[in-house]
């Protein structure tokens, strides 16, 4: 049944998200989509809405999807991850003059393979003064990540203790979100005492500050992911968060947001009445117009359903065996990756795998032989790493897993770069909200991969986050509602700019 005051249907009312509605005997309270999420969590970033587009590694998150999402007072972190430094800065200094001080993160991952690189890249982020980034894969706290943290900090005339460093922590492990709720490790500040890289006085403030502002429960979403369930790990980590507060008795306490899954008002509304401080997505930003993908990628994207995705092994921390989940539908990248990393367990070196699979792999996989590849990956190595080239000279295995390592980033590489010849091997992370987004998309404007933009995707997740949220609260009180009504159809711009005024 539709309900009707004069003329108006519900959709109509409901649509009036700013406002008290009443509907026969309930009463629906407004519900702005600025007001989602948490106000602390806007106020500190200084955005309209509690909305944060996640890294996306190789400038996939690109400065263009940072400024769409930025105008329309959202926050985006720009995908430094894959990138060398100079790269990164190249980012920075561009960022600076086109977003003119709207607010934007820059990402740091943990990269046990190269350590170098993480220290490098956080030298980068203090010498240029970077107030804001997101640090991801982390399993436990290193030093460069604490003195990033701790560098910052300062006591306010009000006694507070804070971080002119501000780092959202994306985690998907209970433990792991522990650390980032908690005071920087005592025998970390003490290293950083010890070689004169922070004062005592900064050692001792830290104790007063838990290592990040924000922590993302990032739940099964594209790339790096545990695949937990988002509808049990927020619940968990906000539980945490809570005893930690009340351990720690933090003047901010840590806000926790959410992530992986959420590509639909559903997912978006779900998030938030749950207790999500913000949302953050990727896989669904991959897909838009601005990201630094290739219009191939996204064509595929735009086919993709929500079981066209697998676990495959990641490039960056192959030998661990830790996976990130990729596209699977219109590539055999998950197939190969996965068949590479079975091959490395399996043999000592790449000469003692047998000739037949060998020849496989040089065929399909590398089209070169094995030598020819270790020897361009070696020359990368010297320039980049050398002591990865010396390790891999002397040790078989190493080789063997630089040399499949060379596949599994190459497979990126053509993904972005949209190589022709190498649609078959496209690395494409992807989580299964791309398949959600599709089936919601489904018959509207938003079914073509030319009309994804991130802040149209962005608004018509929250005003339909709000709108739903609305909706539920009628139900609440009894109310039948009509499934016609009980759904947000994708909005264009105009449409939107009603909606989240
Ligand atoms: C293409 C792609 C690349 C990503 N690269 C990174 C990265 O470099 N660093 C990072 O912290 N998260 C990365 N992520 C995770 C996103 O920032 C975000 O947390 C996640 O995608 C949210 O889940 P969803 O994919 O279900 O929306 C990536 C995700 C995708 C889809």
């Amino acid at each position: 049944m539709t309900h009707r005051a004069g003329t108006e249907t519900l959709p109509d009312q409901l649509l009036r998200l700013g406002e008290t509605s009443r509907i026969g005997a309930a009463v629906v309270p407004p519900c702005r989509p600025q007001n989602l999420g948490d106000c602390e969590f806007r106020r500190s970033h200084g955005l309209k809405y509690a909305y944060a587009g996640g890294s996306m590694a190789n400038g996939i998150a690109s400065l263009a999807l940072a400024e769409a999402l930025a105008r329309e007072g959202m926050l985006a972190f720009f995908g430094s991850a894959g990138l060398q430094p100079e790269a990164v800065e190249s980012a920075i200094a561009e960022a600076r003059s086109r977003l003119d001080g709207l607010p934007i993160g820059f990402n740091i991952i943990n990269s046990p393979n190269e350590p170098n690189l993480e220290a490098a890249v956080i030298d980068l982020y203090l010498r240029r003064e970077v107030r804001l980034i997101e640090a991801s894969a982390y399993l436990d706290l290193s030093l460069p990540l604490v003195r990033y943290r701790v560098k910052g900090i300062r006591r306010l005339a009000s006694g507070e203790v804070e971080s002119a460093n501000r780092v959202a922590a994306k985690v998907s492990r209970v433990e792991v979100a522990g650390r980032f709720m908690s005071p920087p490790p005592e025998a970390l500040l003490r290293e950083l005492a010890a070689s004169g890289e922070i004062s005592p006085e900064a050692a001792r403030m830290a104790e007063a500050l838990p290592m990040a502002d924000d922590v993302t429960a990032e739940a099964d979403s594209g790339g790096h992911t545990d695949n937990r369930p988002a509808i049990t790990l927020l619940p968990t980590l906000i539980a945490l968060r809570d005893r930690l507060q009340e351990k720690h008795r933090f003047a901010r306490p840590v806000r926790v947001g959410a992530a992986g899954g959420i590509s639909t008002p559903a997912a978006a509304a779900a998030a938030f009445a749950m207790g999500a401080a913000y949302v953050m997505t990727g896989s669904v930003n991959q897909a838009c117009v601005e990201s630094g993908t290739s219009d191939a990628v996204r064509a595929m994207l735009a086919a993709a359903g929500q079981a066209d995705v697998a676990m495959a092994p990641a490039a960056d921390m192959f030998e661990m065996g830790v996976k990130v989940q990729v596209l699977k539908r219109g590539t055999l990248f998950a197939m190969r990756a996965g068949r590479l990393y079975e091959l490395y367990r399996a043999h000592e070196s790449l000469e003692a795998i047998p000739a037949p699979q060998r020849a496989v792999l040089e065929r399909d996989y590398f089209r070169a032989p094995c030598e020819d590849i270790w020897r361009r990956t070696r020359e990368y190595f010297l320039r980049r790493d050398p002591a990865q080239a010396e390790r891999g000279e002397r040790e078989p295995k190493h080789r063997m897993a630089l040399v499949f390592r060379w596949y599994l980033g190459q497979a990126s590489r053509w993904a972005n770069a949209g190589e022709p010849t190498r649609q078959a091997d496209y690395q494409v992370w992807c989580g299964p909200a791309m398949g959600a987004f599709n089936e919601w998309a489904k018959g509207s404007f938003l079914e073509d991969p030319a009309e994804r933009r991130a802040a149209v995707v962005a608004g018509n997740l929250l005003a339909g986050a709000a709108y739903l949220t609305r909706v539920h609260s009628l139900r609440c009180q009894g109310v039948s509602v009509d499934p016609a009504a009980a759904g947000f159809a994708p909005r264009r711009a105009e449409q939107l700019r009603k909606l989240l005024c």
